[in-house]
Parts: structure tokens; sequence; C-alpha cells
């Protein structure tokens, strides 16, 4: 498979963006589910520094799959489609990118808000650009949290879209973005 997008299909870069963002996402809204009802513990500690690192990973991966969009631009969709459904497809898309800019960022500086630190995999510890702030910390829990479930609804209504085209439109919009498609 090329490395780059064309011919109609995603490319093998373009495809690993997107299918490791899709398990990290997952991965995130789990352990995020799992551990906000746990009590002040080491291990809730240790929960909240995976999600914390795998957020970060999130946010470097959005990152360069920008540039690689940039320089690899994406297949056009099918021309079958109607004005309304490329409306619908490039405004989930540009959401999905947002949130995936905007959760990390948040979840970042409300830790700092918070005065906790970033540590990403227990090697490195982003400096506190802001310190402590009240006000920023409960403003960002409650953004981040809507944020986070908004995120989960948008991803249910895209792959539920995916899936569409897969089996009633028949068209080739899941297969393109599939390594045996
Ligand atoms: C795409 C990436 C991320 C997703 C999808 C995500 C999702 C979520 C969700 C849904 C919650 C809310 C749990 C609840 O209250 O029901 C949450 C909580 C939290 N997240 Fe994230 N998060 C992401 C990235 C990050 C990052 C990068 C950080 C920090 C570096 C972070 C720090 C936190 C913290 C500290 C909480 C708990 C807030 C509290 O105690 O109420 N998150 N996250
Ligand atoms: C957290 C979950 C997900 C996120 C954040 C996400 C994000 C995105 C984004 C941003 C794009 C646009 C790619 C571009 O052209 O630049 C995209 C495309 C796509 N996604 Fe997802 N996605 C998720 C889950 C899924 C799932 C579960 C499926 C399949 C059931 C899926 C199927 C597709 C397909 C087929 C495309 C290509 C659409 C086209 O050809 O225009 N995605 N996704």
């Amino acid at each position: 498979m090329r490395l780059r997008n064309g011919d109609g299909r995603y490319g093998a870069l373009a495809q690993f963006f997107h299918w490791a963002t899709v398990a990290l996402v997952v991965a995130l809204l789990a352990i995020a589910a799992y551990m906000t009802g746990l009590p002040l513990s080491p291990e809730k500690i240790q929960v909240y520094n995976l999600h914390k690192s795998l957020g970060v990973l999130v946010l470097a991966l959005t990152l360069l799959r920008l540039v690689w969009r940039w320089l690899s631009p994406p297949p056009a969709l099918p021309a079958g489609m109607s004005a309304w459904e490329r409306r619908a497809a490039r405004t989930s898309h540009l959401l999905l990118y947002l949130l995936l800019f905007a959760q990390p960022l948040t979840g970042i500086v409300h830790s700092w808000s918070a005065n906790f630190p970033v540590v990403i995999f227990g090697w490195l510890t982003l400096p506190n650009l802001i310190g402590p702030d009240q006000w920023l910390k409960e403003i960002l829990e409650e953004t981040h949290h809507l944020m986070g479930w908004a995120l989960c609804g948008l991803f249910l209504v895209h792959a539920a879209a995916a899936l569409r085209h897969h089996f009633q439109l028949k068209d080739d919009v899941l297969r393109r973005m599939l390594p045996w498609g």
C-alpha cells in the first residue's frame, strides 16, 4: 500500500493516524469514565497520569496528521454525494479536528490551573505555564467534561455515517480508509 493519499484512497500514513487516534480516543473515554470515580489513592494518580499521557499523544498525533494532510491532501468525496452530504462530511471532520486539539489543550491547562503536573509516560514533565487559578480550573473542568462527551457523541454519528456509506449506499468511503479495502 502507498504511503501517500492518492488514486481515490487514503494512504498508509493517513490511515495509521486515523485508526491510532480512534484507539486512543476510545481508551481515553473509558479511562476517564473509570478514573473520576476512584477514591484518592496512588492508583488514582497513576490512572490520571496515563489519561494525561495518552491525551498528549493524541495532540501530538493530530499536529503531525494535519501537517501530513497538508503535504498529501485527502481523496475527493465520491461524485454521487449531494451538496448537504458534502457539507455534513466537511463540517463533522472539521469539528472532530477541533475537538482533537481543544480536548487535550483544555486538559493540560486544567491540570496546570489545578496545580497538578502533566507528566508524560513518567519521563517528561511539561512546565506549568500558568500556575494555580481556581476560576480557570472550574471553567476548564466543565469544558473538558462537556467536550469529552461531545467528542464521544460526534464519534458515534461519524462512525454511523461511515457504516451507512458502506452498507446502505454501497460506495467506497469506508473501504478507502481500511488497509484491506
Ligand atoms: C483527546 C484527548 C482527551 C479526551 C477524549 C479526554 C476525555 C476526558 C473526559 C470525557 C473526562 C471527563 C470525565 C468525567 O468527568 O466524566 C476527562 C477528565 C479529565 N481529563 Fe481528559 N481527555 C483528553 C485529554 C486530556 C489531557 C491531555 C489531559 C491533561 C494533560 C486531561 C486531563 C483530564 C483530567 C485531569 C480530568 C479529570 C477532571 C476532573 O477531575 O473532573 N485529559 N477527560
Ligand atoms: C474517535 C473516533 C474518530 C475520530 C476522532 C475520527 C476522525 C476522523 C477525521 C478527522 C476524518 C477526516 C480525515 C481527513 O480527510 O482529513 C475521518 C475520516 C474518516 N473516518 Fe473517522 N474518526 C473516528 C472514528 C471512525 C470510525 C469508528 C469509523 C468507521 C466505522 C471511521 C471512518 C472514517 C472514514 C471512512 C473516513 C473517511 C471519510 C472520507 O473519505 O471522506 N471513523 N475520521
